[in-house]
């Protein structure tokens, strides 16, 4: 299918452009735009059929849900069965914001976008473009992230094109994602509210309104293998670059040992290395592809520069990608998070 590329700045959006792309989405299309997290890949949430488009773009399986997202709380009303307080305070706090809510639903949400859940996911975005184009479109719009599943969420709009031009009827390039990794999902349908996926808004952000926020068990699932994860998408591989990635976590010293140790038994294989690290590691490894992440303490910054570094890979030769472990507080648990994913769970303690 033809892919209408059109691009926008989020500070100076063209209303002609934003027409075009919101009756792409009223007439039951698909319409990629970035977000404050990810780019998203929206189609009309109200309507079935629209929706089931997104999963054929990206070929993804039908039994994960989707994220719903509004331009304002007011619109969440109509979307779900009830809105409790502490849900209430939450959008009042975070919104817009990188937040996702999952609350029961009500039978205005079509089974592709719950995925037979009887609940749903929610979220306003904190951008200009993703407001505008759900205001314009008159309608709430599900989006997942705009990768072919299985591949690292994009955060450019490169990324976008190389995925899913051909696929999708329209892509808004923007700028680049601030934050670089999805937003928190926070299950508050049920008793105790609990961390789904972390992301953007941190566990502690949450308990200082909430008091105890559980972290689902399928997040560590790493730990423990059997823990069935309650977020469907989570029980997939992802955020997968092309090469084997492995995680090395210890004291600065001894990682840059081991990493080192570990390109050299690589290349006795005949092996390629590409080393994911910080600037102040970056000049320790030889023989192998670096990428730096950033200053380790700038925990922002990394999470802006990892789904682009990984992708970078896919560019390279590499047949193995080495990453030194991200420090895991604040939005370094979402990093950690992803990463691990894109390891499928192999970390190296030293
Ligand atoms: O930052 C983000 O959240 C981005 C941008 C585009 O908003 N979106 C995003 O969507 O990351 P996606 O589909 O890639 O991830 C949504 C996650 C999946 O793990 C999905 O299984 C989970 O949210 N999810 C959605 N609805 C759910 C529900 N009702 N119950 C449990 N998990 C749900
Ligand atoms: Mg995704």
């Amino acid at each position: 299918m033809e892919t209408i590329v059109i691009t926008m700045i989020e500070e100076e959006i063209n209303s002609k452009d934003m027409e075009v792309c919101a009756n792409i989405i009223k007439k039951g299309g698909t319409v990629a735009f970035p977000t404050e997290t990810v780019y998203g890949l929206g189609a009309n949430a109200l309507n079935g059929q629209a929706v089931s488009k997104i999963f054929k773009a990206k070929g993804r399986p039908s039994d994960n849900p989707l994220i719903v997202h509004v331009a304002s709380i007011d619109e969440v009303e109509v979307l779900v069965k009830e809105i409790p307080k502490e849900a209430q305070k939450l959008m009042t706090l975070f919104w817009p914001g990188p937040l996702t809510i999952i609350l029961k639903k009500s039978n205005k949400i079509p089974v592709q976008v719950s995925a037979g859940l009887n609940t749903v996911a929610i979220r306003m975005p904190d951008h200009k473009i993703a407001l505008k184009l759900i205001e314009e479109s008159g309608t709430p719009i599900a989006a997942p992230s705009a990768n072919l599943s299985g591949k690292p969420s994009p955060t450019k709009g490169q990324h976008v094109l190389e995925d899913l031009l051909g696929r999708v009827d329209a892509i808004i390039i923007g700028e680049d994602c601030k934050v670089g990794v999805e937003s928190t999902v926070l299950d508050m349908s049920e008793d105790v509210p609990t961390i789904l996926r972390p992301g953007g808004v941190t566990r502690e952000q949450l308990e200082a309104v909430l008091g105890f926020v559980a972290l689902d068990p399928g997040i560590e699932e790493g730990l423990d293998f059997k823990a069935i994860p309650k977020s469907p998408g989570m029980k997939y591989t992802h955020y997968a670059p092309k090469a084997e990635v492995v995680i090395v976590k210890g004291t600065e010293e001894r990682v840059v040992k081991r990493i080192n140790k570990m390109i050299k038994d690589n290349h006795e294989l005949g092996k390629e290395v590409g080393v994911l690290c910080f600037e102040d590691t970056c000049l320790s490894y030889k023989g192998a592809t670096i990428k730096s992440m950033g200053e380790r303490q700038d925990l922002e910054s990394l999470a802006s520069n990892i789904f682009s570094l990984l992708r970078e890979f896919d560019q390279t030769k590499v047949d193995i990608i080495i990453a030194e472990a991200v420090e895991e507080r604040d939005i370094g648990q979402a990093i950690m998070n992803r990463l691990i994913k894109a390891a499928g769970y192999k970390v190296v303690y030293t």
